[in-house]
């Protein structure tokens, strides 16, 4: 089952210079980055691509910091892209992180963990829509 899922490298990553890092991971695991941007998310953004945790105690400061600086945005494809960067990336909170996943090696904080990755289909049609025009994805083929 082929997938597209949204990736986005949050502003820490960015700023701790692991940009090449966390995308190699992607790479070396056999996913297609098929669009990929720099871009600084607005506040309407950020309220839109989190609104299932409006009200949440961890709500606000998680806006605040998605907006504090650029990050770097993907739409990954490959089979079952959703759950495999999901496995690659780790859990959310550190401390159940593995090693060998993106968080687990690179994050100690549930909030600036690094990436986020779309949780299902529908959040990742939806993520995908918010942030990339049809334009701005790219159909080739991988070399294998
Ligand atoms: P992300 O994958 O971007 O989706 C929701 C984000 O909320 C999550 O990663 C964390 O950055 C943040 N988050 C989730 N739970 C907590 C928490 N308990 N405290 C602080 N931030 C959290």
């Amino acid at each position: 089952v082929e997938e597209r899922t949204f990736v986005y490298l949050k502003p820490n990553t960015i700023q701790r210079q692991l940009v090449g890092e966390v995308i190699r991971r992607f790479e070396r695991r056999g996913l297609k980055i098929v669009g990929m941007k720099m871009l600084w998310m607005s506040k309407e953004q950020a309220v839109e691509l989190y609104k299932e945790h409006i009200g949440k105690d961890f709500y606000e400061p998680l806006i605040k910091f998605v907006t504090s600086g650029p990050v770097v945005a993907m739409v990954l494809e490959g089979p079952h892209a959703i759950e495999l960067v999901r496995h690659t990336i780790g859990n959310t909170d550190p401390l159940k992180a593995s090693g060998g996943t993106i968080r687990g090696d690179y994050a100690i904080s549930v909030r600036k963990n690094i990436v986020h990755a779309s949780d299902s289909l529908e959040s990742a049609t939806r993520e995908i829509s918010l942030f990339f025009k049809a334009e701005e994805l790219f159909d080739y083929p991988l070399l294998l």
